[in-house]
């Protein structure tokens, strides 16, 4: 039985790479009769969840060029750009704007029938250096920031007017401190929370038609989700155009249980908003919420056990059982990175620690997991 994954050439003529060997764990069965057509694509995540919701993936323009692009074309119908519409990215100095990256991204997408959620419009990490400064490097004032930020939102969501469907509009503004509402970022402690506000109204008047997220993580604490779900109502009952929620999802072996996942889903569907999981990983390790270096001899046991294939299984199986159970509620689930063969979670929470959180493993096939996550 053969995996056929189709890729593109260079000049853009389908490309047929034959791999050899069932899926792991899966009955052969499930893959599709190998055909000549190299027009169809196998039967991928997006293909048995075509019922349920968009099933995404975040990419870099270089993973693209890559054979992860067949993995991507056969498993996924939605694209999210890990970094590339970043402020910093994409907007590196007051004057000037970097598109192609994300160009890239958006041009793959058009190529392959993919929607694209853009990420993010404006979010507290990889800001430009120049964004919080005047021309005498002070700290700029809140009109003038407001104004930055009015033109960045403005000029971005115009530009992919049509080519993306969803915005990240607002990354993570929530404090994880029990003390705090609204975490101290250069945009609260300059603009207070108005730049959120001025966020989405900005946002929807560059595309009227995009579909606006606030998004965040560590959702499944019932701390930091009242705050989220209390300042979304605020923004409701205030007429601001939010339309959706993304949670992150950045989860591990050991968290959500079952029932903090379901009680997560019933507290956030009372803001009848559709919801997203948006970044999706399962780390193979305990959940950690700090960076930090290794310090104990568990740290360097960085091999994909069975233990660890197990329990990551389950996880994944339990989430998804979920996902499906809220279909209703859920218009996409989108995976943070594409295979093990790099996840932002090598580096976080313990820098240079491999972990294995995806579907999909460093040859690009499926794990045990994915089994849990297609047989239904
Ligand atoms: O592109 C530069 C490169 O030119 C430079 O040589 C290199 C060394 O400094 O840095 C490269 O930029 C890095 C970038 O990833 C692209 O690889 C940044 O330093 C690094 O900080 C950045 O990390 C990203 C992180 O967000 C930024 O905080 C991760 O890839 C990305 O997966 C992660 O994603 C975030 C979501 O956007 C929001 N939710 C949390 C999630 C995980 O942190």
């Amino acid at each position: 039985m053969k995996y056929k994954i189709v890729t593109r050439s260079r000049v853009g003529l389908p490309v047929l790479i034959l791999g050899i060997g069932c899926f792991i764990g899966s009955s052969c069965s499930n893959t599709r009769q190998q055909s000549s057509d190299t027009n169809t694509s196998v039967k991928g995540l997006k293909y048995y969840y075509r019922d349920y919701f968009t099933m995404g993936v975040a990419v870099s323009p270089w993973a693209l060029k890559t054979d992860e692009a067949g993995l991507i074309v056969d498993q996924f119908n939605g694209l999210t750009p890990e970094n590339a519409m970043k402020m910093g990215p994409i907007h590196p100095m007051e004057n000037q704007y970097y598109w192609k990256d994300a160009d890239s991204i958006i041009a793959f997408a058009k190529r392959h029938n993919m929607k694209v959620r853009g990420h993010a419009l404006v979010w507290h990490q990889q800001t430009p250096d120049w964004l919080f400064k005047d021309a005498e490097g002070k700290q700029v004032s809140k009109e003038v920031l407001l104004q930055r930020i009015k033109d960045h939102i403005t000029t971005v969501v115009q530009r992919y007017k049509g080519s993306i469907y969803a915005w990240d509009v607002v990354n993570e503004a929530i404090s994880d401190d029990p003390k705090e509402v609204y975490r101290q970022s250069k945009f609260y402690q300059i603009c207070g929370d108005e730049f959120i506000t001025k966020a989405f109204e900005w946002a929807h008047a560059a595309d009227p038609d995009a579909v606006l997220f606030y998004n965040d993580y560590n959702e499944i604490n019932p701390v930091k989700r009242a705050k989220i779900i209390a300042m979304i109502k605020q923004l409701q009952s205030a007429g601001v155009p939010i339309h959706a929620v993304g949670l992150q999802a950045h989860w591990a072996i050991n968290e959500p249980t079952e029932a903090q996942l379901d009680q997560t889903f019933k507290d956030f569907i009372e803001l009848k908003l559709p919801l997203q999981i948006t970044e999706l990983d399962i780390s193979v390790y305990s959940k950690e919420h700090n960076a930090r270096d290794k310090k104990v001899p568990a740290d360097a046991d960085t091999a994909y056990t069975t233990e660890k294939e197990d329990l990551q299984t389950k996880q994944y199986g339990m989430c998804f059982k979920l996902f499906r159970k809220y279909k209703d509620h859920l218009t996409g689930v989108t995976f943070w990175n594409i295979s093990d063969r790099h996840s932002w979670l090598d580096d976080f929470p313990v820098r240079n620690r491999k972990d294995h959180p995806l579907l999909f493993n460093r040859n690009l096939r499926p794990k045990k997991p994915y089994t849990a996550v297609i047989d239904f």
